[in-house]
């Protein structure tokens, strides 16, 4: 008999048929009333696999008195509540590293999409306007200095690209790191007025919420680009959207929002922001390597051994 798995949201397909061959899973999307479904394998359920979107909130745990492990799809694990998860005995595991690199790839596609405008040139020719004239001239990326909230993975992968571009790099977060030569601002406000562009690459969550805030995004100012491919809870949503369209933000390049999928339609309108739907680890091999490491986390689980990737 496989092991059973409380399944809080679908999968991408080869995941899906990893998942279907190695467990039996109870599919919490298909269920027409979700509580009665719950209740109905709750003695029996001693692991779940759920995604950034769905998450696991602390009132679902507490329907799972035998639950022991959540396996999580994505880096990001601000839909699960971690605290609730630790405080009942629950491990939590995610996807890190097999996703680094595309999304660092991402974040930098972004900034160089905005500052060189990229999609308005695309627009320029698509819409026959360049035999009427030449397209404006941009700002570069070259020799500019580039500031990270968040210096984890993702933001040391995004570091090493942006040197490539001969950007110098300069850093935010909870702690200075020891291993690395770049300037460290505990303020993230002192770091936006020292740097022509900064990036969100922190960890969603309570401890982030609004850190590009208003006085952030002042300070980064009319030549400032705001890249996000953390999360939409970094930023102060309706302040970033009112900057950019009155040129106190110079652009901004955004893959992730406060209410997905659902974006500012203000956004729409504004040629200094290049928009992307949550995609910067959307690719085959990467959705790939997490939806296997969410896959043996699982099996590990039920095998007794140490988890791949622990989270807590
Ligand atoms: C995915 C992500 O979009 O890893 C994360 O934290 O945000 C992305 O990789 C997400 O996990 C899909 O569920």
């Amino acid at each position: 008999m496989k092991p059973e798995v409380l399944l809080m949201g679908m999968m991408h397909p080869p995941t899906m048929e990893s998942l279907e061959a190695a467990f039996t899973l109870h599919k919490v999307p298909q269920a027409a009333d979700r509580e009665a479904f719950i209740a109905s394998v709750a003695d029996r359920v001693t692991a779940a696999a759920t995604t950034a979107f769905k998450g696991m909130d602390a009132a679902t745990m507490a329907k799972l008195p035998r639950l022991k492990l959540i396996s999580h799809f994505g880096v990001g694990v601000d839909s699960v509540d971690v605290a609730a998860a630790t405080a009942r005995g629950i491990k939590v595991t995610n996807t890190p590293d097999v996703l680094t690199d595309d999304v660092a790839d991402i974040a930098i596609a972004l900034l160089l999409a905005t500052v060189r405008r990229v999609c308005g040139g695309d627009r320029y020719v698509r819409e026959g306007k360049w035999p009427k004239g030449a397209y404006p001239l941009t700002d570069s990326v070259q020799r500019k200095k580039l500031g990270i909230v968040g210096l984890g993975r993702i933001g040391r992968a995004i570091a090493k690209r942006a040197e490539a571009f001969n950007m110098t790099i300069a850093y935010q977060g909870p702690h200075r790191k020891a291993d690395v030569p770049w300037p460290y601002y505990a303020d993230p406000v002192a770091l936006a007025k020292d740097v022509d562009f900064l990036v969100a690459a922190c960890p969603g969550g309570e401890a982030t919420r609004g850190i590009v805030s208003r006085a952030v995004i002042e300070a980064l100012g009319p030549e400032g680009v705001f890249v996000n491919i953390a999360r939409g809870s970094v930023v102060d949503e309706p302040a970033l959207v009112a900057a950019l369209q009155d040129g106190r933000l110079g652009g901004a390049g955004l893959d992730v929002f406060a209410s997905e999928p659902r974006v500012p339609e203000a956004l729409f309108a504004l040629e200094n922001v290049v928009l992307q739907p949550h995609v910067a680890s959307a690719t085959h091999p990467t959705r790939r390597a997490m939806g296997q490491l969410v896959v043996d986390n699982l099996a590990a689980f039920f095998a007794g051994k140490p988890l791949l990737t622990p989270y807590n």
